[in-house]
């Protein structure tokens, strides 16, 4: 990516719509960190946030609280402040010109915007121009599919089933504060407060993730169901989840297995996923290596290990994958795409 930041002679104009949450402060320091080409930075977020700044380059940056006129003269918009806001204020901020990189489920499924995961689907961005607004998938979605892509192309993968243990920033700022207020107070012998989730988190795990639907499954399980298929180009992909919520704080794991179409051996998909752009194997059981939160968190590399072959079926793998959640779940994965589309359509 050196190369396409020394002959980008333009720089952008960039609002980040939710600029004080968990993914929105991560989306400041991402277009900091990977140097993106940032001509003026809009931080936006609710009245609860005047007088806060964010820290951008050194440089301390009023929060702005967001309204129908934040968008005038922003070229990208990443929106990460809610479904309700995206509804509301993306096609807002798409028609004053900006194209939009929007991190909530609003318009994940919506046919003609597209889904994009960087190592997967960049091709897709080109559709930004339907409607000004690229959606950022679901953050178990995302770490999955960086994975299973280079093992479809390979083998075709029939069936899929996940089971997650997703880490509390994926519900915002106030489950982080929750989870270490909850484990302060249990240690200290106080009753703990629960407001974020139904049940108390702190030494704790529930398999609900977002609602229930009527199918019995969380919305949130049928998101890595769907967009799955959108992101990989193929409705045929069966996929089947549980979602759990587990009191760590930064970074999804996932166990997951897959049925391919060809026979394909744990070697084969070590050396493939060895070579696959964005992806670490982390893979040696003998010195107890294999991906964990605490090594995943912080970092942009999706981990993946203990790979190895499903013993009661024909075509079987079983994985386990970890990723930060915040970063590539989220916010990096953002910013990897305003870099594409400022490389090569703005
Ligand atoms: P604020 O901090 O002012 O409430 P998280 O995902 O960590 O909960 O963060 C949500 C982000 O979305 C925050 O930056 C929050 O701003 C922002 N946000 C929530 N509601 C609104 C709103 N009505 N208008 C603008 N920003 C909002």
């Amino acid at each position: 990516m050196f190369g396409v930041y020394v002959t980008m002679a333009r720089e952008f104009h960039v609002a980040v719509a939710g600029a004080t949450g968990a993914v929105g402060t991560q989306m400041v320091q991402c277009l900091e960190e990977r140097n993106f080409p940032v001509k003026t930075l809009r931080p936006l977020a609710s009245e609860r946030s005047l007088g806060k700044s964010v820290t951008y380059r050194g440089q301390e940056i009023p929060v702005q609280v967001m309204d129908e006129k934040s968008f005038e003269g922003i070229d990208i918009a990443l929106f990460s402040a809610g479904g309700g806001i995206s509804l509301k204020y993306g096609p807002i901020a798409a028609a004053a010109g900006a194209v939009v990189v929007d991190n909530s489920s609003a318009f994940r499924m919506e046919p003609d915007i597209p889904l994009v995961v960087p190592e997967v689907n960049p091709q897709d961005i080109a559709l930004y121009k339907n409607r000004g607004i690229i959606a950022n998938p679901n953050c178990s979605t995302i770490q999955m599919v960086v994975v299973l892509k280079p093992i479809h192309d390979a083998a075709r993968i029939k069936r899929v089933v996940v089971s997650t243990y997703q880490a509390v920033s994926g519900t915002g700022q106030k489950a982080v504060t929750e989870l270490a207020d909850q484990v302060r107070a249990l240690l200290s012998g106080a009753d703990p407060k629960i407001s974020v989730y139904p049940y108390r988190i702190a030494f704790n795990v529930f398999p609900h993730i977002d609602v229930f639907l009527e199918n019995g499954y969380t919305k949130e399980e049928m998101k890595m169901v769907l967009e799955t298929k959108k992101i990989m180009g193929d409705d045929t992909i069966r996929v089947s989840a549980t979602t759990a919520r587990v009191p760590v704080f930064y970074g999804h794991s996932e166990a997951v297995n897959i049925e391919t179409e060809k026979k394909i051996t744990p070697e084969e998909v070590r050396a493939l996923l060895a070579q696959a752009p964005g992806v670490k194997v982390v893979d040696d059981p003998a010195n107890r290596l294999y991906p964990m939160p605490l090594d995943a968190a912080g970092q942009d590399l999706t981990l993946v290990g203990r790979i190895r072959e499903d013993a009661s079926i024909a075509n079987g793998i079983d994985l386990w994958i970890v990723a930060d959640n915040i970063r590539k779940g989220a916010a990096t994965n953002a910013v990897q795409i305003a870099e594409i589309l400022a490389a090569q359509y703005l």
